[in-house]
């Protein structure tokens, strides 16, 4: 072999084999097989040399190009092997991680206890009916026989949108749609948001929630609204529950009372929820003549009863939460507890 080609040869297989990654032995193979590369500069100085010795400088250059570019290429496979394997290593998962949870939403303690509610009476039969929030003054009032110089009507308690249009602040007008909508037999909840001009603090709030239940059909009896009731209280409360009425006064119903659920947290003796051992947990009442008669229904014919009760009354007491803002902040120290 010519001493040019053999010094070449021999520089190139030294560096070969002191590369160690693909990246030296690219620049390796430019150095020499490139097209400014020292063995391509030398053939193509062939045309310089001496016919004789052209010819041999020619073939041991020739060789010498192929064997370097079989090592190259084969070192080059090697090498590229060897750095996957590499890297695959390096960025194997680490399946001994511990993984991370998701955080999971969970329904808001409203929806849980109207979802209560509202399954509860399903179960007994009723229908679920929707009211609107915007009412005139005639649904929310004057059908409920509530007369002209009421004080709910007062401007302290209602939002007015005009004269004659407000915010619901009860549920009850829903009564009103319902027997509007249908004769008897009747058997409803409406549940949904209503308003009153109260300024926030622990215990109000101008938004709030209610459930209406209504049932009007013939021979209703009071007899039955407790009945109703009782069952009520024992599947939301527990099956030891007792409610009891007071005698009170609503505009719609005759008689009206109020309902109390012995209190659920002391079972009755007496503690700093309760007080006295009872829980007020609604209003309610056989439904005022004058109201089936506004709807169309005659009083003589049929009877019926109704309810009110309030949704964060119900949520407060059962989780002992003792300010009705907290379901509104969306404070998630709040919500999370209810996951
Ligand atoms: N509407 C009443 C209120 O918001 C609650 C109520 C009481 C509803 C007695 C009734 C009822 O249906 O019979 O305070």
């Amino acid at each position: 072999m010519h001493p040019r080609v053999d010094a070449i040869l021999r520089e190139a297989r030294d560096q070969l084999a002191a590369s160690r990654t693909s990246t030296e032995i690219e620049h390796l193979k430019t150095q020499v097989l490139g097209r400014q590369g020292t063995l391509t500069q030398l053939l193509r100085s062939l045309g310089t040399l001496p016919a004789a010795e052209r010819r041999e400088v020619g073939a041991a250059a020739n060789e010498a190009k192929r064997a370097l570019e079989a090592m190259v290429e084969e070192r080059l496979r090697e090498t590229a092997e060897r750095e996957r394997r590499a890297r695959r290593e390096r960025e194997r998962p680490d399946l001994t991680l511990p993984g991370r949870r998701p955080a999971l939403g969970a329904l808001h303690p409203l929806t849980r206890v109207h979802d209560e509610i509202v399954a509860i009476f399903l179960g007994l039969g009723f229908s679920l009916v929707d009211g609107p929030e915007i009412e005139t003054d005639y649904y929310n009032f004057e059908a409920l026989n509530i007369p002209r110089d009421h004080p709910a009507r007062d401007m302290q308690d209602t939002f007015y949108l005009s004269e004659d249009v407000l915010l619901r602040t009860h549920t009850s007008p829903g009564q009103v749609h319902v027997m509007e909508g249908m004769r008897p037999p009747v058997r409803i909840i409406v549940p949904g948001r209503v308003y009153r001009r109260d300024v926030a603090d622990a215990s109000h709030s101008p938004v709030f929630h209610q459930v209406e239940g209504l049932a009007v059909d013939r021979d209703i009896s009071m007899g039955d609204l407790k009945g109703t009731l009782e069952l009520f209280a024992r599947e939301m409360y527990g099956p030891r529950s007792r409610i009891r009425f007071r005698p009170s006064f609503f505009p719609f119903t005759e008689p009206s009372a109020e309902v109390d659920v012995l209190c659920f947290l002391c079972d009755g003796k007496g503690c700093r929820a309760c007080g006295n051992g009872w829980l007020e947990i609604l209003g309610c009442g056989m439904v005022h003549p004058r109201v089936l008669a506004n709807v169309g229904y005659d009083p003589e014919d049929f009877t019926g009863w109704a309810f009110g009760m309030g949704i964060e009354r119900v949520a407060m007491l059962k989780y002992g939460v003792e300010d009705i803002r907290l379901f509104y902040d969306n404070d998630l120290r709040f919500l999370s507890q209810f996951v």
